[in-house]
């Protein structure tokens, strides 16, 4: 497996719960390090640009009000398989169908606040993680 970085979100929702330390425990018995983070209340331009890929779907203003609703967590994770294990940490999209033990089955109430974002690929996550990062904020380690 590769060494990979990927991009992280902890939503809105989560953030509000109060479990970004439960959320990052996770990651890390995982193997996967948190080299960049930072807190951010996104505005609507920011959060539009973000998920741009979905503007034409039906759920997109819905999306973006629910992005913006109050602060996210945003993080670079780096590991082995980065990209597919912080998926699996993910669990699927809608909460009713991730498995146990995941952090949207523990974490999410519905599909729309569903607590984490986890790019879905090597190219999206170069993309993402240049949206919310620049270089000399990310440390290897
Ligand atoms: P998507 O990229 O399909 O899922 P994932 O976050 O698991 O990669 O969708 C992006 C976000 O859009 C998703 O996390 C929540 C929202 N969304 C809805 O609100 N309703 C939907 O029907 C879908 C598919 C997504």
């Amino acid at each position: 497996m590769a060494l990979e970085r990927t991009l992280s979100i902890i939503k809105p929702d989560a953030v509000a719960k109060n479990v970004i330390g439960e959320i990052y425990a996770r990651f890390e018995k995982a193997g996967l390090k948190v080299i960049a983070a930072k807190q951010k209340q996104l505005s609507r331009a920011e959060a539009e640009g973000f998920y741009a890929v979905h503007k034409e779907r039906p759920f997109f203003k819905a999306l973006v009000d629910f992005m913006i609703s109050g602060p996210v967590m945003i993080q670079v994770l780096e590991g082995e398989g980065a990209i597919l294990k912080n998926r699996e940490l993910m669990g699927a999209t809608n909460p009713k169908e991730a498995a146990p033990g995941t952090i949207r089955a523990d974490f999410a109430d519905s599909i729309d606040a569903n607590a984490v974002h986890g790019s879905d690929a090597a190219e999206t996550a170069a993309v993402e993680i240049a949206y919310f990062f620049a270089a000399t904020e990310i440390h290897s380690r």
